[in-house]
Formats: C-alpha cells, structure tokens, sequence
C-alpha cells in the first residue's frame, strides 16, 4: 500500500501573545519564532514518525525548499514535491497565553499545484493505494478526482473551509477529518452527534473522525460511534494538534488496528504536541506515544 499525503507547506510565523489582538487594536507579542508547518508537511511528519511509509507532494518556492529536506530528515518521500517561482505558503499565527491560536494563511506556492503536478505525483499509484489531502493548495477538487479515478481510498481533511467545498465532489471521500468548525461549517449545527448525522446523511459511503479539541474525539460510520475523551496536558502551543490527530489516527487505520486502539493512540500523540512548542517539531515519535500509554495505564 502506498500512501501519498498532497498538501501544503507553509513557513509558520508565530507570535506569543497574553491575548489575541482585537479589532483595531495594536499589542506587543512576547516573543517571535519561526517554524516548519502547512497541513500537509505536519501531518506527513505525524504519519512518517507514527511509523508509516509516506510519500508527499506539493507545492514550495526557492525560499522554502529548505522544507522539503526536513521533510526527507523525518523519512517523508518528497521527491514528487515541486519548487515553483512563487514564495512559499506563509502562517501568521497568534498564539496565546493558553496555548490556543489564530492563524492567517498566505497561500504562495500551495496555490500554483497544477492538474498537470497532480496527475505526475499519482502516477504509478491505483486500488490498494491511498491520498491524504487537506484544503491548503489548489485544485483539490482534481486531486480527489485523479485519485477516485485510480481507485484510490481518499481521507479528506477539510481545513481551512473555503467558499467552494460543494465543487470539490466530496461525494468521493472515503474518509473526512474535521474539526467542530468545519463540522459546523460544512452541516450547519452545532452539537457534534447533529454533525455527524448530517455528515453522513450527505456522504452515506464514508466515515468521519470529528475532532473536539479538549472534548475529545468522534469516529463514526453507518454502523457504530466511538468516543475517545482528549488525554488532558498543559497546554504550550495548539498548533499542528489536529494534524497530529490525523496523521496517527491514519497511521493506526491503515495498518487494521481497531478503531478505539487509533483513537487513543492519536489523542495521546496530539496531547503531547499540544504541551511542546510548533507545529512539525511538535509531533511525538511512536515510541513516546506507546510510553505515555503506558504511564496512563499504570496510573489507573
Ligand atoms: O494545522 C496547523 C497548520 O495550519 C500550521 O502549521 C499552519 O501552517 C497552517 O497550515
């Protein structure tokens, strides 16, 4: 089975602030620091140290093809990547006092992926193979496209939500990740099981991870839910938790592990990257994760 993550890479800009800033207002952050990020470069890290083969591609600039040698440092296959004539992806995030963000994207490169770059990057991959994509770069609706027509499983994290989702043919999706805001965004309620519902009454071919932050984890299909509560930690810095959450829990699913085994071992990992500064750097290996577990397990 091979796996290709196709997603974006972002130099991350992050500001350490008591609050975030509102309205009108100028503040003075505590501190600066820039770091590897993009949806696409974190959850393929997560994947690459949860112990999954994975291959990436996307889109960077020459500023930022330094990114795509950290991402071979962690075993990510990135030669399908390419570096195009426009600055890299940029995120402007505020992080603060609790750990919580705010995020601006500046879509740079992750905005020049072509139907052409698409069609290289699958090639060689049909039934039995699997794409992980997230809403960070263009043409997303080719990729699940491509990817369906080679019969490919497609997990789709749909973040950040934008204007076109119904363009995308998510009917294809064999698999959603979504946090409370896209779930709300893309059904209209608010409760967790109303969204599941929706999404489901939607997409009936598909499952749903619905991740809750400090409220835990969902998973449902046609046939069962399972809940997972979140793994309770001092929280540093939340960005790159949910892409933590993804890429264990595919990990965990790909390799046929039981549903509430994959839950657990992705709500442990994103605890940890929760108390650790950054986003790619957050992420735990596999075997602080299985440490960790078994700490909780000794505790009880
Ligand atoms: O999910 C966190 C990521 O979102 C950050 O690394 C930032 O680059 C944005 O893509």
């Amino acid at each position: 089975m091979n796996l290709l993550v196709f997603g974006s890479v972002n130099i991350d800009e992050v500001y350490h602030v008591d609050r975030f800033a509102r309205d009108g207002e100028t503040i003075a952050s505590l501190s600066y620091a820039r770091h590897e990020g993009g949806k696409g470069l974190n959850q393929s890290i997560a994947l690459a140290k949860a112990g999954q083969a994975v291959r990436f591609a996307g889109a960077v600039g020459e500023d930022g093809a330094y990114l795509l040698d950290y991402l071979n440092e962690y075993g990510v296959d990135a030669s399908r990547a390419r570096v195009t004539g426009t600055p890299t992806g940029r995120a402007i995030i505020q992080v603060d006092a609790s750990g919580r963000n705010c995020i601006i994207l500046y879509a740079g490169a992750n905005q020049e992926v072509t139907p052409d770059m698409i069609d290289s990057a699958l090639e060689g991959m049909g039934e039995g193979d699997a794409i992980l994509a997230q809403n960070e770069i263009s043409r997303v609706d080719y990729v699940i496209e491509a990817a369906s027509r080679r019969g490919l499983r497609i997990f789709f994290n749909a973040s950040p939500l934008t204007r076109d989702m119904d363009a995308l043919g998510l009917d294809r999706v064999s698999v959603f990740l979504v946090n409370e805001i896209e779930g709300r965004g893309l059904t209209g309620r608010d409760d967790p099981e109303g969204m599941l519902d929706a999404m489901l009454e939607r997409y009936p071919r598909t499952s749903v991870l619905l991740t809750l932050g400090d409220k835990g984890a969902v998973y449902a299909d046609g046939s069962r839910r399972v809940s997972q509560a979140a793994i309770p930690v001092e929280a540093i810095d939340s960005t790159g938790a949910g892409d933590t959450f993804t890429g264990y829990f595919l990990q965990a699913e790909l390799s046929g592990e039981r549903i509430e085994t994959a839950l657990r071992r992705a709500a442990q990992a994103a605890s940890i990257a929760v108390g650790r500064p950054g986003a790619g750097r957050s992420i735990p290996y596999a075997d602080e994760v299985d440490e960790a577990l078994a700490r909780l397990d000794g505790t009880r």
